[in-house]
């Protein structure tokens, strides 16, 4: 049946094992979700109110960076509104005929989440606008001459979208969405609350220092965040005694080449193309990506958008620059790998 598609497409950040324990680790309601208040505020009255009046939760967008909960948040509010989510994702439905089966098997106040919502079909995404708006679709019975179409009631469902590039979707398509909401990166207090959650559930002993210094250096993402705490969990099994403290998350997270502002090793070797071969910029993105070897798509959607909330990167309309403080970051210092220690 159609609606038993992938539960996502993988992005390039995301690797199987970061899959799983996203799945381990996803807060299941909004008292677990840490930061966003924002948003989170938003959407608990949305909620409410759509509860209070009976009626399904407005079609809702989230878009955003990779691995800052978007996914998460449709999972909670299939919780919170006590519906079911039915998971599927742009790339995946490859004609409109294949959404069919998936939207009349919904129920009222059903949550369709449709990853990576950027990279529909253009026929799907039309194919949606009508389900979107009136909860109904066409279909073709009947082929050759007494082909005829029928419009098919649907129940009233809300449709969740989660995308990393905003920019790219069409404007009818961002324009049917009742709530749009972006996800920010999280700052270190919230990050090192989010390790600390993990790190319970994982069974992982780990003090304040320790989950604050894992915090400031996971690119204000809390899958990175995540991630780092389960690699540095490794090292501190088995060259030091278990626990995660500060001196130990900071002697991994050296061997991982992950440096004191987070960066890792791509992001590095953007800024250190940026400065030395393309002498500060403007540099294209096409060029950019040649000279690290990497997609300009993945820079776009995972580096840049870091490195320009850091204030090391800028986009200007010739291209991309580094800024002073990269100069400064770059120039005054040598890689990590050669200033650690081992544990
Ligand atoms: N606000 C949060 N509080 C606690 N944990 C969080 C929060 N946001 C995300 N996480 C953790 O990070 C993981 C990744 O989040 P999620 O899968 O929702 O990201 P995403 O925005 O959907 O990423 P992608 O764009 O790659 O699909 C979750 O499984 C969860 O463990
Ligand atoms: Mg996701």
């Amino acid at each position: 049946m159609e609606s038993q598609t992938p539960e996502r497409v993988t992005t390039p950040s995301l690797s199987n094992d970061d899959a799983t324990y996203d799945t381990k680790l996803r807060p299941s309601a909004f008292p677990e979700f840490v930061g966003q208040e924002n948003l989170k505020d938003n959407l608990r009255i949305f909620i409410q109110a759509a509860k209070q009046r009976d009626e399904p939760l407005d079609h809702c967008l989230f878009y955003g960076p990779p691995g800052l909960g978007k996914t998460t948040l449709a999972h909670i509010i299939a919780t919170e509104m006590g519906t079911e989510l039915i998971s599927t994702s742009g790339p995946v439905i490859e004609r409109a005929y294949d959404l069919t089966g998936i939207l009349t098997n919904l129920k009222r106040g059903d949550i369709l989440f449709i990853d990576e919502i950027h990279r529909l079909q253009h026929v799907v995404e039309e194919y949606l606008y009508p389900a979107m708006e009136e909860f109904s679709v066409d279909i073709v019975l009947d082929k050759g001459p007494s082909a005829r179409t029928v419009k098919l009631n649907l129940e009233q469902f809300t449709l969740v979208g989660a995308t990393t590039r905003a920019g790219l979707l069409t404007s009818p398509l961002r324009s049917r969405f009742g709530v749009a909401q972006r996800l920010n990166y999280y700052d270190p207090d919230e990050l090192a609350r989010i390790v600390r959650r993990s790190a319970r559930i994982l069974a992982v002993p780990i003090d304040d220092a320790g989950a604050l210094e894992i915090a400031k250096r996971s690119r204000g993402t809390p899958r990175i965040a995540n991630r780092l705490l389960r690699r540095i969990r490794d090292f501190a099994e088995v060259v030091g005694d278990g626990r995660v403290t500060a001196p130990v998350a900071h002697e991994s997270l050296l061997r991982l080449e992950v440096d004191e502002r987070g960066l890792d090793e791509m992001d590095r070797r953007i800024m250190e193309a940026v400065i030395h071969r393309f002498a500060g910029g403007p540099v294209g993105i096409k060029s950019l990506a040649v000279a690290v070897g990497e997609e300009s798509e993945t820079i776009e959607e995972i580096y840049e958008p870091f490195l320009i909330q850091e204030g090391l990167l800028k986009r200007t309309s010739r291209g991309r620059e580094a800024t002073p403080a990269a100069h400064e970051y770059f120039g005054a210092r040598s890689a990590p790998r050669e200033q650690g220690k081992l544990l």
